[in-house]
């Protein structure tokens, strides 16, 4: 007589064999997710006090720099190692050359300074582009044809990375997409004595319809208008050209590089960590973002399954962290779960 659970033909390998138990599926699980892996972008404003929900982002706040030192709190007590700020400004600031991006006095190197002073060990990152800044909504400037113009651009970009770095960022990184923006800045940074200021570059960066809530959020959609960012942002069809970017940043002087977006991205993050090894970083914007809100508020996805899902998913593909406005929920929960 067989015993019940085997047949005459038993397979060599049982590969549910490890599946069965919680112990052995923690045993030979290969990743994880931890706060240390996030970084999380808040969306900055002017006043104090204020607190803006963005619309087509459930669960994210534009606040004033007085609330983002209260998320900072959060962050450093879950232990979130860096936050990614992007400032929302006013429409009377926004000029064709986006010149207030370089203002000392600006909304952004006075975040980053009252976030140095209230908490020192929490890292800061400023993104260096031109578009909450522009009055046409672009990442630089432009020429009569509404062509980004690069190397004027790259010289203002410059000015903005020196303008945060004299506030104390600890990272800045370059989402613009402009030809030879690293090597200037980095070139920049090193004249000014400003060593150790770390450059992620948003290497890999696609022309892609997942930013459409984060131009809601800083307001440059309405800039933007029907105009897109086809000229400098990478064509989503293609990943060999997004290899030749990230060497290039690399050989300009980036610590870190990103992929952007992330989720439909992932086999870029892994192109990338396999050919290169370097510190690298995916971008879960804020379409993808939207998208899993969007299905779980109704119903129709298990919230916190899929958002730990996700994550798993990028450290599977060979991110070092992700930057994602999940974050604070990803990190409340891992404490929660102890
Ligand atoms: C600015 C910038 C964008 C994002 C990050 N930095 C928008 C864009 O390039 O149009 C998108 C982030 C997101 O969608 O969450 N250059």
């Amino acid at each position: 007589m067989t015993h019940p659970h085997v047949s005459a033909q038993f397979p060599n390998v049982r590969m549910r064999r490890m599946r069965r138990d919680p112990f052995s599926r923690a045993l030979m699980r290969e990743n994880n997710v931890t706060a240390s892996d996030l970084i999380y972008p808040v969306f900055i404003l002017e006043g104090t006090q204020q607190r803006e929900p963005v619309a087509s982002m459930p669960g994210v706040e534009r606040v004033s720099i007085d609330l983002l030192l209260e998320v900072a709190a959060e962050c450093v007590a879950l232990g979130i190692p860096v936050l990614a700020l992007f400032p929302v400004i006013e429409s009377s600031k926004k000029t064709p050359d986006g010149v207030e991006a370089t203002n000392p006095d600006g909304l952004m190197p006075r975040a980053v300074r009252a976030l140095k002073q209230a908490h020192p060990e929490l890292g800061i990152l400023t993104d260096i582009a031109l578009d909450p800044y522009t009055s046409h909504g672009q990442d630089g400037l432009i020429d009569e044809n509404g062509y980004v113009i690069n190397d004027v651009t790259t010289d203002m970009l410059v000015r903005q990375a020196l303008c945060h770095a004299a506030a104390g960022v600890d990272v800045v990184a370059p989402s613009d997409m402009m030809d030879g923006r690293i090597g200037a800045v980095r070139a920049a940074l090193e004249a000014h004595g400003y060593i150790h200021t770390r450059i992620m570059a948003y290497s890999a960066k696609y022309a892609s319809a997942f930013y459409g809530p984060f131009r809601d959020a800083v307001g440059s959609a309405k800039n933007l208008g029907k105009s897109d960012k086809n000229t400098y942002q990478m064509d989503p069809a293609n990943s060999d050209e997004a290899l030749r970017e990230v060497g290039l940043d690399l050989a300009e002087g980036a610590d870190m590089v990103m992929v952007k977006p992330g989720m439909p991205y992932l086999d870029v993050v892994r192109r990338v960590k396999d050919e290169f090894k370097v510190p690298t970083f995916a971008y879960q914007v804020s379409g993808e973002y939207a998208m899993l809100k969007a299905a779980a508020l109704n119903g129709w996805l298990d919230h916190d399954k899929v958002m730990m899902e996700s994550m798993l998913a990028f450290k599977r593909a060979g991110a070092n962290g992700v930057l994602t406005y999940f974050a604070l929920d990803i990190a409340r929960l891992l404490k929660a779960q102890g």
